[in-house]
């Protein structure tokens, strides 16, 4: 399967983890939001380290880092990074507010994700070579694809 879709259902998932916090946020106590960060951190970290070394490092020749698309997402995640560091050192009364910066910095780059990058993945490169990161997508992330992908069911049989 194609790993465009896969990361966009990640994308959807992950969103749906802002909007609780979002919600819930002013009626946590401090831990109770550093603990929801903790647990939204882990799905952040593990989908931006699977977008790097798998779609980021294919477009990259393509590309290219510096000012441009590839290079304005690695910024967006290193300071989203920063941003998940501080919070785990934060003081009580910093819990609140370095949440809401992540939440919008988190949904301001899955839209530039998904309105530009995405669609410069698909233009760049090939079907077979995005069916194939889709592969490694399921492998990495431990779901089972084979019933429904065609290419891994024929290399399977
Ligand atoms: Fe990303
Ligand atoms: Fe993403």
């Amino acid at each position: 399967m194609n790993i465009i879709p896969a990361l966009l259902g990640e994308h959807a998932v992950i969103y749906a983890l802002l909007d609780k916090i979002e919600r819930k946020k002013q009626d946590w106590s401090p831990d109770e939001t550093r603990l929801a960060v903790v647990m939204l951190a882990s799905a952040l970290e593990s989908h931006a380290t699977i977008e790097e070394d798998l779609l980021f490092k294919e477009l990259e020749p393509h590309l290219g880092l510096g000012s441009g698309p590839l290079g304005v997402m690695l910024a967006d995640h290193e300071q989203i990074e920063a941003i998940l560091a501080r919070l785990a050192l934060a003081s009580p009364e910093e819990i609140e507010p370095l949440a809401t910066r992540l939440i919008e910095m988190t949904r301001e780059h899955f839209d530039k994700e998904e309105s530009v990058l995405f669609g410069l993945a698909k233009e760049h490169l090939a079907e077979e070579l995005l069916e194939k990161l889709g592969t490694l997508w399921a492998q990495s992330r431990s779901v089972d694809i084979r019933s429904v992908d065609i290419n891994t069911a024929k290399g399977a049989g």
